[in-house]
C-alpha cells in the first residue's frame, strides 16, 4: 500500500549486466520518483534508458540492487502479486503494440483484460461497463470516430493515443513510456506528448518517459534524469538546466556558441538517422504482426 510519503518509485544501486554482455547496462543506478512527477528519462541509444523503465515493473531483474515500486519490492514478486502490481503500472511503447487486424476499441479493451478471466475474442464478449469505459477513454484521446476501424488503418499518432487508451483502461498510478514519440512526425509528436501531460495532470498520474530529443525532454518534463552507458550523469529540475548541461549527456562538454551549434547539427542529424531507422522498424514489425495475425487459425 501507499501513501503520499510513499516514493511512487525507489531505486537503490540498481546493476544489471544482461546474460552474455560484457559491460553492464546500468550500473549504481539511484532514483527516487514522487507521485504526481514528470520525469524525462534522456540519453542515447543504449544509454539504458528501455532498461531502466522495464525494472520498475519488474520486466527485468535486477543484478544488483533494489526497485521499489509503489511500495513494493519489484524483484521479491511473482505470480499474481507481480500481476497486481503491473496492473497498477501503464507501459506505453514506442512501436505502440497494437494489433493491426483488430479495432480500435478492441485494442482499447485488452487493456482490461487483467480485471476479466480468460480470453475474449470480439467486442460483444467484454461487459457492457468495460465497452462503456473503453469508448470514454477513446473520446479523451479524440478518437471516439474510429473505435470501430482497424488499428492499422489510423496513424502512427492516432495509434500512440489508442495505446494511451489502453493503458488508462488499468486506472494506472504510474505511467511508463519509453521512447512514445519517437516513431512520430514533430507535429503528432507534439500531441501525443501533450495529451500524456494532460491526462498525467486530470489523474495526478506519476509519469516516467524516456525521451532522446534534448528539446522535448527540456520542454516537456518537470525534472531531467540524463543516463550515459548505464550511469545516471544528471538528475535535476528542467528550470535548473542549460542547454549545455544537457549536452554533457552526449559525452562533451561544449564551451562555444559556435561548439553547440556544431553540437546541434550532429544530434539533429543523429536524431534524424535514428527517426528513419526506427521509422523501418517499426513498419516492418507492424507488418509482421498483421501477417502473424492473418495466417493464425480462428479460435
Ligand atoms: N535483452 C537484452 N539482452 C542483452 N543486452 C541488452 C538487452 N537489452 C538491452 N541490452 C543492452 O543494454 C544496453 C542498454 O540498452 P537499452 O536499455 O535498450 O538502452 P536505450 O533504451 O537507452 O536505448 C545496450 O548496450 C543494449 O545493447
Ligand atoms: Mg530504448
Amino acid at each position: 500500500m501507499t501513501n503520499s510519503d510513499t516514493p511512487a518509485v525507489r531505486i537503490t544501486d540498481l546493476g544489471k549486466t544482461y546474460p552474455g554482455a560484457k559491460v553492464p547496462a546500468l550500473e549504481g543506478v539511484s532514483l527516487s520518483v514522487e507521485p504526481g512527477e514528470i520525469v524525462v528519462l534522456l540519453g542515447l541509444s543504449g544509454s539504458g534508458k528501455s532498461t531502466l523503465l522495464r525494472h520498475m515493473n519488474g520486466l527485468e531483474t535486477p543484478t544488483e540492487g533494489a526497485v521499489v515500486s509503489l511500495g513494493e519490492p519489484v524483484a521479491g514478486l511473482i505470480g499474481r502479486h507481480l500481476r497486481a502490481l503491473r496492473g497498477r503500472i501503464g507501459f506505453i511503447f514506442q512501436q505502440f503494440e497494437l494489433v493491426g487486424a483488430l479495432t480500435v476499441l478492441e485494442n482499447v479493451l485488452t487493456g482490461g483484460l487483467s480485471s476479466l478471466r480468460g480470453p475474449r475474442v470480439g467486442i460483444v464478449t467484454y461487459p457492457r461497463a468495460l465497452r462503456e469505459k473503453a469508448l470514454g477513454h477513446l473520446d479523451r484521446v479524440g478518437l471516439l470516430e474510429f473505435a470501430y476501424q482497424r488499428a492499422d488503418q489510423l496513424s502512427g499518432g492516432q495509434q500512440q493515443r489508442v495505446a494511451i487508451a489502453r493503458a488508462l483502461m488499468q486506472d494506472p498510478e504510474i505511467l511508463l513510456a519509453d521512447e512514445p514519440v519517437a516513431s512520430l512526425d514533430p507535429e503528432s509528436s507534439g500531441q501525443v506528448m501533450a495529451l500524456i501531460r494532460e491526462i498525467a495532470a486530470e489523474r495526478s498520474l506519476t509519469v516516467i518517459c524516456s525521451l532522446h530529443q534534448v528539446d522535448l525532454a527540456l520542454s516537456w518534463g518537470d525534472r531531467i534524469v540524463g543516463l550515459r552507458a548505464g550511469r545516471v550523469v544528471l538528475d535535476t529540475r528542467t528550470d535548473d538546466l542549460s542547454r549545455e548541461e544537457v549536452m554533457e549527456i552526449y559525452g562533451r562538454v561544449a564551451t562555444t556558441t559556435s561548439e553547440i551549434a556544431a553540437l546541434e547539427d550532429e544530434l539533429a542529424e543523429a536524431r534524424e538517422q535514428v527517426r528513419s531507422q526506427e521509422a523501418q522498424r517499426a513498419a516492418s514489425a507492424r507488418d509482421r504482426l498483421a501477417e502473424d495475425f492473418a495466417n493464425e487459425e480462428p479460435a
